[in-house]
């Protein structure tokens, strides 16, 4: 079974090779299709990355690790991004982070144990008149207080 999931990665990344090039150009487009099919970039696949793009598995480490869009871990069905600049921050984030940390029960970084959300924090998400802001998956709400954020919590 595992041996057949390597080789269907490998065959993936392969592919994707083919469509992109293997210099290094090639690496962030891959990952960015690797990250929207699994959700992550599982360590084989990381390997393979670097063994078929000619890098040290570091450097895809390294690109994968600085980027918050590219993960290593498995990622939850639903992405929860809490602003953290500080105009969200002035406006009441902390206490709508308590909130929605307590509600999900992980903190930020974490996925909750049934894979249903990962919790993580953003930049600006460019509505600071309306913060504390936050978005879920690709939609972004405004103007949050402790109970509207587990309220929406609760919708998805
Ligand atoms: S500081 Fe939070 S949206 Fe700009």
């Amino acid at each position: 079974m595992l041996v057949l999931e390597k080789n269907s990665i490998t065959e993936e990344i392969e592919a994707l090779v083919v469509e992109n090039g293997s210099d290094r150009s090639a690496l962030m487009p891959i990952l960015q299709a690797v990250q929207a099919k699994h959700r992550y970039i599982p360590d084989f696949a990381q390997q393979e990355i670097a063994r078929l793009l000619d890098i040290h598995p570091v450097e895809v480490f390294s690109v994968i690790s600085f980027y918050s869009f590219l993960h290593s871990e498995p990622q939850g069905r639903n992405i929860v991004r809490l602003c953290r600049t500080i105009v969200c921050d002035l406006a009441g984030k902390t206490e709508v982070e308590k909130a929605v940390m307590r509600e999900l029960k992980i903190n930020i970084g974490e996925t909750t144990k049934d894979k249903k959300v990962t919790l993580e924090h953003t930049n600006c998400l460019g509505m600071c008149d309306q913060g504390p802001a936050m978005m879920v998956n690709d939609k972004i709400y405004t103007k949050l207080t402790p109970e509207k954020a587990v309220e929406i919590l609760k919708s998805i």
